[in-house]
């Protein structure tokens, strides 16, 4: 077999836990814990968000599961900001901060309760918001606003292999990893977990559009290096795992 096959493979068992190669995790070597939310420049532009509860859906879980799919076609109908917040904490939202924050609870599950993801929003059409580049806060439950690009669409599109109708969603969302989170406890098995995470975190925020009648669509094809220089981070210490494309049917 084809040795790149073959690691790909590899990675997706569960051989690393107590095998000969692991690493002793930083934790276990006392190492300090890494923050569980990216750090922020405080006087950066932040928009507070409505809280959750201000959207609801009368859709049940059931109804929901069962009429899900991967939808591409959007109308040119701007998201409401309530909309948009829904998503955010569905898909990252904090519920409970541990000590001084050296942990959380979030409304998706995470191995460890490590939280590796950070989530950035590519945002073309939403009612009061510039069309530009943001970063969710979940401990604040506000957008940080990285910066305003009117062609942040047509850009997100381009680096997700030219796939044209990501242009057209009202936003593009985009799960990146920051991997020594999960390292700092699972050292060599933290790649998997890290992949399972963002499965999970994307199902939330496609199932929460699904339930208020907005549309989704998971993407995982896309280019590491156009995506990470377009979010402006360095590709090693954080970089792109997925993201979900969502806007009104
Ligand atoms: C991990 C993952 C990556 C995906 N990547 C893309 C993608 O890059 N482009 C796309 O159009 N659809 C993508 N999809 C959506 C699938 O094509 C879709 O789930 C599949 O065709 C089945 O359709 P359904 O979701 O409506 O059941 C992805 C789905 C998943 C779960």
């Amino acid at each position: 077999m084809q040795e790149k096959i073959k690691q790909g493979r590899d990675f997706l068992k569960a051989e690393l836990w107590g095998s000969a190669d692991a690493i002793v995790p930083d934790q276990q070597l006392g190492k300090p814990c890494p923050p569980v939310e990216k750090p922020f420049d405080p006087q950066a532009k932040r928009i507070q968000l409505p809280l959750p509860r201000d959207v609801t859906s009368k859709a049940t879980v059931a109804e929901v599961i069962g009429q899900r799919r991967s939808r591409r076609k959007f109308s040119t109908a701007p998201m409401t900001l309530a909309e948009v917040a829904y998503l955010c904490w569905a898909a990252q939202g904090v519920q409970k901060v541990f000590g001084k924050g050296e942990a959380l609870f979030r409304t998706v599950p995470s191995a460890g309760a490590r939280h590796a993801l950070e989530l950035y929003l590519a945002v073309g059409h939403v009612d009061g918001l510039a069309a530009g580049l943001y970063r969710y806060l979940g401990v604040e439950h506000e957008l940080l606003l990285v910066r305003p690009d009117s062609n942040i669409m047509s850009s997100v599109a381009a680096a997700c292999c030219g796939q044209a109708w990501m242009s057209r969603a009202a936003v593009n969302f985009i799960f990146t990893a920051i991997p020594y989170r999960m390292e700092w406890r699972y050292s060599t098995a933290a790649g998997k977990l890290i992949a399972l995470d963002a499965g999970h975190a994307c199902q939330n925020l496609c199932m929460a559009a699904e339930s208020i009648d907005v549309g989704a669509c998971a993407v995982a094809a896309y280019l590491q290096q156009p995506l990470d220089d377009l979010l402006g981070i360095d590709g090693r210490e954080e970089f792109a795992i997925c993201l979900a494309s969502v806007g009104k049917k």
